[in-house]
C-alpha cells in the first residue's frame, strides 16, 4: 500500500493504472477508521482493480464553532486497517494541498442542502462538494463508495455528480451499526459511559417509528410525534430534528407513501449524532 501527499503524484499514479486498463474504486474519509468505513472499501475492493481511500478531515466542510480542531485522528491506525483490508493506495493530502493560497471555488447545490443537516450546518454541504468533486478529479474513479449513514450527503453527492456530468458511479451502502444498534461513527469516540448508553435512543426511536408504520400509522405528523416521546425520555438527549422526508428528493411528506427517509440528528451531551432508515411502503 502507498501513501500519497500530493496531487500531482496522486494523478500520475492514478494516470498509471489507468493506462493499464484498471478499474478505481474510491473510498473517501475522514479517517479515524471504524466498521462503517471498512464495509465501504469491501465492496470497492470486491469490485475494482484498484482501490484508493482518502483520508482527509476537510476543513471546509466544519461551521466555525463545530469540532474541526478535535475531530479524532489515528493515522497509523487507519493505514493499518486499510493495508489489510487490500487498500491500493491512501491518499492524504495536507491542507495547503487541497486549499492552496488564493483559492477561491465553491460548489453549491441548491434547494437540497438547505433542509435537514443543511439548515442547521449552513456552509456544510458546500464544503462537502467542493472537497468531493476535488477528490473525484484528483483520483478520477470509475466508482466512488459512500454510507447510507449520511443519508442526505448521498443525496446531494448524486445531485452533484449528475449536475456536473461528473464521470463516476455512486455506490451507496448501508449503515453499519454497534450490537445494539447505534450507528458507527468517528464521533461515537467523544461519548462518556453514561452517554455512550443514552446514544442507542436513536435507534430505538428509529425502530419504535417502524413499528409503528407497520402497524398502519402513515400520518407524518403523528410518526414525528412518536419520535419526540422517546428521545424526550432520555435526559441527555436534546432533539435538533427529526424529520421524514421523500429518500429520492428530500421533497416534504405528509404521509408515508413510497420511499421514505426518517432522518435524525440528537444531541447526546455536547456530541450531535445522526442516524436513519428508509421505509418502502407502497
Ligand atoms: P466520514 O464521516 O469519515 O465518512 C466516510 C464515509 O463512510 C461516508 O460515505 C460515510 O457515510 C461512511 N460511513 C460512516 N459511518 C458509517 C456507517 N456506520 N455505516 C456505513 N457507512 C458509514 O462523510 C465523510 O467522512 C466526509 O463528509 C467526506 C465524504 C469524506 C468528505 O469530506
Amino acid at each position: 500500500m502507498e501513501i500519497v501527499k500530493s496531487v500531482k503524484e496522486m494523478k500520475e499514479l492514478i494516470l498509471e493504472q489507468k493506462a493499464l486498463g484498471k478499474t478505481i474504486g474510491f473510498v473517501p474519509t475522514m479517517g479515524y477508521l471504524h466498521e462503517g468505513h471498512i464495509s465501504l472499501v469491501k465492496q470497492a475492493v470486491m469490485s475494482n482493480d484498484i482501490v484508493v481511500m482518502s483520508i482527509y478531515v476537510n476543513p471546509t466542510q466544519f461551521g466555525a464553532n463545530e469540532d474541526l480542531d478535535k475531530y479524532p485522528r489515528d493515522f497509523e491506525g487507519d493505514c493499518k486497517l486499510a493495508e489489510k483490508e487490500g487498500v491500493d493506495f491512501v491518499f492524504f493530502p495536507a491542507n495547503e494541498e487541497m486549499y492552496p493560497n488564493g483559492y477561491n471555488t465553491y460548489i453549491n447545490v441548491e434547494g437540497i442542502t438547505e433542509v435537514l443537516c443543511g439548515a442547521v450546518r449552513p456552509g456544510h454541504f458546500r464544503g462537502v462538494c467542493t472537497v468531493v468533486a476535488k477528490l473525484f478529479n484528483i483520483v478520477m474513479p470509475d466508482v466512488a463508495y459512500f454510507g447510507q449513514k449520511d443519508a442526505q450527503q448521498v443525496i446531494v453527492i448524486k445531485r452533484m455528480v449528475s449536475d456536473l456530468n461528473i464521470n463516476v458511479k455512486v455506490e451507496v451502502c448501508p449503515i453499519v451499526r454497534e450490537a445494539d444498534g447505534l450507528a458507527m461513527s468517528s464521533r461515537n469516540s467523544y461519548l462518556k459511559p453514561d452517554e455512550r448508553s443514552a446514544a442507542i435512543v436513536l435507534y430505538r426511536a428509529l425502530s419504535g417509528v417502524k413499528r409503528l408504520i407497520e402497524t398502519g400509522e402513515s400520518d407524518a405528523g403523528r410518526l414525528k410525534e412518536h419520535i419526540y416521546e422517546i428521545i424526550r425520555k432520555e435526559k441527555l438527549a436534546s432533539i435538533e430534528y427529526a424529520e421524514i422526508r421523500n429518500a429520492e428528493d428530500l421533497s416534504d411528506t405528509q404521509n408515508i407513501k413510497g420511499n421514505v427517509l426518517i432522518a435524525l440528528a440528537v444531541k447526546i451531551g455536547k456530541t450531535r449524532l445522526i442516524d436513519n432508515i428508509i421505509i418502502n411502503n407502497i
